[in-house]
Parts: structure tokens; C-alpha cells; sequence
């Protein structure tokens, strides 16, 4: 029989801690039963760069609206697009639903079970290949997100620092991973990473690796990883326009498909770039307008945004562009609307006190 190595004890001490204290999350299966690959593919895709308690509610959102992956590939994109706003990066919505109708159109409605086979699908990347792999089909990958990278580079006291060190780290995490429940592996890694071996104050008298830390032994823990300072982003200006007719309806702007945002709506708005000296002139129409005093500021991944917004309830002239894109809305129905996070912002800013006060401290 092989040799039962250190990685091997690391793990049972694991899946030890994992078995006493396992986040209750509404994608995990209850101990013993199998996980149902759809949820699991669903949470793993929702939980690209969002954090766990922005997605639970829409994970719930999502399985009542759509059980199963044939009733997701069934419905309208515009419907998902709608139940996914807020949750940010819309081109995963759209992927979400692409990967819907390839499972249900390829593969018969079944999800592939290797890393390999689920990568081919739309949205699914080397990361959300393995967690679905391990979790969903139990087969024998490390899922490496930013907090397993974390508990590696401690457990090996790796100082390299980030982004050098991932494959050594991946290396190391792989070479953890035990024959059997390698689904369960993956997620207490993900557990230690969020509640004990986190960035700041790692709680290390808690931590199943505790005795074999090298991190903890050379008092590096909290340190750890390494980083390359990061570049500041860089800072985008747009102006938004909010243009109200005297029945109150606000126009609403359809986004190019693809791009940023693809497909979703907006307040129209100017293009983002530096900033313009001329507003107007990318109005869609013409008006008497009024500048509304502070901004509205969004981050994205590879820029951060300021947005003024001018306000228009007299239209002088001009008929709209109306290229079918535009749209009137009543206000009470912006809700409804699948508007990306950033326009909610814009919204908030225009017509509540409250949401304003929270967008200015943004
Ligand atoms: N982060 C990414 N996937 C996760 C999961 N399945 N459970 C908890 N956190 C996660």
C-alpha cells in the first residue's frame, strides 16, 4: 500500500474541522446526499468575483425562478439578465444562460463531469472547472481561488510574491488532495480561507493545520501571500442623462451587446472616457439641461467611474433617436428593469434621499 504522507494527515485534519464546522450554504448538499450538479455549477458561476453573502440570495432567487438546467436553458435571456442585476458582470449572465442551452443542446441536459469537458463550456474557466469537478463529481482537483492561495502560501510559508508563486501554489494545493472527498476537500478549503486563515487577524489556535503551519512556525501568517504592489486603475468620466417626461416616464437606453455591460439597460450616458467637453453633443436628444450637484462612482474591474448627472423635464427639441433601443419607463417599474449595478447607482442618486447619501459616501 503507498505511503500515507503528510498531505494525507493535512487533509484528514481538514475534512476533520469541515465535519464540526462547515458553512450551512443554500448550494451545499446535506452530509450524505448528492450534490445536484446544476446547483453546484450555478453557485460556482454566481461566485466568480463575488462574495458569499451577495450571492445567496440570488442563488435562492434562481433555483425558485429555475430549478433545473432545462428550465434555465428555457427561459428568456432578458428574464435572467433581469433576476441576475446587481450581481454585477453581466457577460456571465449571458454565459450562464449560453451554458444552459449547450448542456441541454451537447450534452442531453447532463453536465460533463471532467475539468476538461466543463471548461469547453461558456463561462466556465480553469477555476470553475475544478470546483464543479470536485464538488459536483468528486473527482481529485484543488479548486485554487484567492483565499485557498492564501492557506497554501502560509501552510508552505511561500513568499514569492503573487501573481509568480500560483503555480507552485496550485501545485502544492493539488498534492493535498485526497483520494476520497475531494468535493468536501474543496469547500473546507474554501471555509478555512473565509473564516479562520483570513487576510488580516488569521485565527491560527482554530486552524486544522495549525502543528504543520510553516507560516505560523516562522510567525509569517499574517504577512502571507506576498503581493506585487498593485497599479491604481484608472479613472473614467462619463455624464449620465436623466431624461423625464411630464407623465414622469424616464428614457431608458439598451446597451450594444457586446462590451461592457452587453445588452443590459442604462440611463443613457456619454461615452467614459476622459472627460468630455462635450456632453451635449452625445445627448440623445436635445434639451434645457440642469446639472444635479455631486456624482455617482462605480468600481469596475479595470477602471473606476464617475458619472455627473444632468437632468432634463423639459424637452425643447429634437425628436429621440429612436433606433429601438430606447425605451420610456415609469419610475415605480426601474426596479423591474435589468439595470446594472452602476445605473442603479445613477438612479438612487436622482430620486432618493437615502440612496443618495449612501452613493456619496462611495
Ligand atoms: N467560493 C467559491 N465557491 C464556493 C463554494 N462552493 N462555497 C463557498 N465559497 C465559495
Amino acid at each position: 500500500m503507498a505511503r500515507k504522507g503528510p498531505g494525507f494527515q493535512a487533509a484528514r485534519r481538514l475534512l476533520a474541522w469541515y465535519d464540526a464546522n462547515a458553512r450551512v450554504l443554500p448550494w451545499r448538499a446535506a452530509n450524505g446526499v448528492k450534490p445536484d450538479p446544476y446547483r453546484v455549477w450555478l453557485s460556482e458561476i454566481m461566485l466568480q468575483q463575488t462574495t458569499v453573502p451577495a450571492v445567496r440570495s440570488y442563488f435562492e432567487k434562481f433555483t425558485a425562478l429555475w430549478p433545473s438546467v432545462e428550465a434555465l436553458a428555457a427561459a428568456p435571456l432578458d428574464d435572467v439578465l433581469r433576476a441576475w442585476a446587481g450581481l454585477g458582470y453581466y457577460a456571465r449572465a449571458r454565459n450562464l444562460h449560453a451554458c444552459a442551452r449547450q448542456v441541454m443542446l451537447r450534452h442531453g441536459g447532463r453536465f460533463p463531469q471532467t475539468a476538461d469537458d466543463l471548461r469547453a463550456l461558456p463561462g466556465v474557466g480553469p477555476y470553475t472547472a475544478a470546483a464543479i469537478a470536485a464538488i459536483a463529481f468528486g473527482q481529485r482537483h484543488a479548486a485554487v481561488d484567492g483565499n485557498v492561495e492564501r492557506v497554501i502560501s502560509r501552510l508552505h510559508a511561500i513568499e514569492t510574491p503573487l501573481p509568480a508563486a500560483k503555480p507552485l501554489i496550485r501545485e502544492f494545493a493539488q498534492a493535498l488532495v485526497p483520494k476520497a472527498r475531494a468535493g468536501d476537500f474543496a469547500q473546507a478549503m474554501m471555509d478555512l480561507g473565509a473564516t479562520i486563515c483570513t487576510p488580516r487577524a488569521p485565527a491560527c489556535g482554530q486552524c486544522p493545520f495549525n502543528k504543520v503551519c510553516e507560516g505560523r512556525r516562522k510567525g509569517l501568517a499574517s504577512s502571507l501571500p506576498r503581493k506585487l504592489d498593485k497599479k491604481k486603475r484608472p479613472v473614467r468620466h462619463g455624464t449620465a442623462f436623466w431624461i423625464q417626461r411630464d407623465d414622469g416616464a424616464v428614457l431608458l437606453r439598451r446597451r450594444p451587446e457586446k462590451g461592457l455591460l452587453g445588452g443590459m439597460m442604462e440611463i443613457p450616458s456619454t461615452a467614459w472616457g476622459p472627460r468630455s467637453a462635450d456632453p451635449e453633443g452625445q445627448a440623445p436628444l436635445q434639451a434645457a439641461w440642469r446639472a444635479i450637484s455631486g456624482e455617482v462612482t462605480h468600481t469596475f474591474t479595470h477602471f473606476d467611474l464617475v458619472l455627473v448627472v444632468w437632468l432634463a423635464t423639459r424637452i425643447t427639441t429634437g425628436e429621440l433617436l429612436d433606433d429601438g433601443d430606447y425605451r420610456w419607463v415609469a419610475p415605480a417599474s426601474l426596479s423591474e428593469e435589468a439595470l446594472p449595478t452602476v445605473m442603479r447607482k445613477v438612479v438612487a442618486h436622482v430620486l432618493g434621499p437615502v440612496a443618495r447619501s449612501q452613493t456619496a459616501q462611495q
